[in-house]
């Protein structure tokens, strides 16, 4: 009989023990707020940024975020997912480093029980299907690439000096994001698809990688008018940065200066970029929606953090676990309306 009592009190002991461990797990922030982990892939990433200060921007007075930089490294981020975890966040937000990742992410959220919301990285299908708190939050890159692509068939149709060669052809050189991602991948395809759709035959001088930053844009567009010069008919790239850092390549080549034009578009539609379409050097962009994304983002990983349906939380949500933000082709004639 004594011994059943112990045993029984020894089990309440436990069972207190874990209730009272996992509630402080799940406390909320100091202020009665839940509490919100997110990371950035890295923070010196021009649309990243705008991502970032939505995010934040959203959270106040609704949340305790935490928002941490990954540095472009995965294994940085991963323990940065073991801190959110043991510091009991409600729910996290993560912009994968890369994007084969998300897996090991995930298994650590699902072990810990903590909703996750991926976004602008997109992870494989089969790894979403893991688990039904796990939602992610994009754009459709394939559309941004087919608005690329129209931009410059409109260019070539409207201006037969395009062809420089005049063979018929339009010759292009493609400066790609990163390798793997979703974004790079489909834009470089799509637009291309685009031009080709649209009856016009397309040569690829050449394309390159120059992981979304213009100063290695710049490099790699410098050693490509060194190989290719005047043979260049337009410069497509995977997003504005890319093509700021060609177009400052080119400057540099004496183009853009009197009548001197290549016609070269980007993605994004961050505000320098919009800048270069005032002054007449980019030829146009597809809008990157920062504010929905990074709302969109926020709500999700506020429902799930509060214990609400994300499904009320105002957004759009496809096949159980997707919020797609629509881009905006900004060309000449609107760009203005972004500015
Ligand atoms: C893309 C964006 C790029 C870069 C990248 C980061 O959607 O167009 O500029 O920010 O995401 O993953
Ligand atoms: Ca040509």
């Amino acid at each position: 009989m004594r011994k059943t009592i112990g045993i029984t009190l020894m089990l309440v002991v436990l069972c207190a023990a874990v209730l009272i461990i996992g509630c402080e797990r799940r406390q909320a922030g100091t202020d009665g707020l839940p509490l919100i982990g997110a990371a950035i892939y890295r923070f010196d990433d021009t649309f990243m940024s705008y991502v970032r200060n939505t995010i934040q921007e959203s959270a106040a007075g609704r949340a305790q975020l935490s928002m941490v930089d990954s540095q472009n490294q995965q294994p940085v981020q991963n323990d940065q997912v073991d801190q959110f975890i043991t510091q009991g966040m409600n729910a996290i937000a993560i912009n994968p480093v890369d994007r084969t990742a998300a897996r090991t992410i995930l298994e650590k959220a699902m072990a810990a029980e903590v909703p996750v919301v991926f976004f602008n990285r997109e992870p494989f299908a089969e790894d979403m299907q893991l688990w039904d708190k796990v939602y992610y939050v994009g754009a459709r890159a394939a559309d941004s690439g087919t608005m690329q692509g129209e931009m410059i068939v409109d260019y070539w149709r409207a201006n037969p000096s395009a062809d420089r060669n005049g063979d018929g052809v339009l010759q292009v050189i493609i400066l790609k994001g990163e390798p793997g991602h979703q974004d790079a991948e489909a834009r470089t395809e799509y637009s291309v698809r685009a031009i080709r759709d649209a009856g016009i035959e397309v040569e690829i001088l050449a394309e390159d990688f120059a992981n979304w930053q213009r100063p290695i844009a710049v490099e790699k567009m410098d050693a490509f008018w060194a190989s290719f010069g005047d043979r260049i008919e337009a410069i497509i790239c995977n997003n504005d940065d890319m093509a700021l850092g060609a177009i400052e390549s080119l400057r540099k080549a004496g183009i853009f200066s009197g009548d001197s034009f290549i016609p070269i578009v980007g993605v994004d539609a961050t505000a320098p970029a919009l800048q270069a379409m005032a002054e007449g050097t980019l030829l146009g962009s597809a809008l990157n929606d920062a504010l929905n994304q990074g709302r969109a983002t926020f709500d999700l990983a506020y429902a799930l953090a509060t214990g609400a349906n994300p499904a009320a939380a105002g957004w759009n949500i496809e096949n159980g676990q997707y919020v797609w933000v629509p881009y905006q082709k900004v060309t000449l004639d609107n760009f203005r309306d972004f500015q």
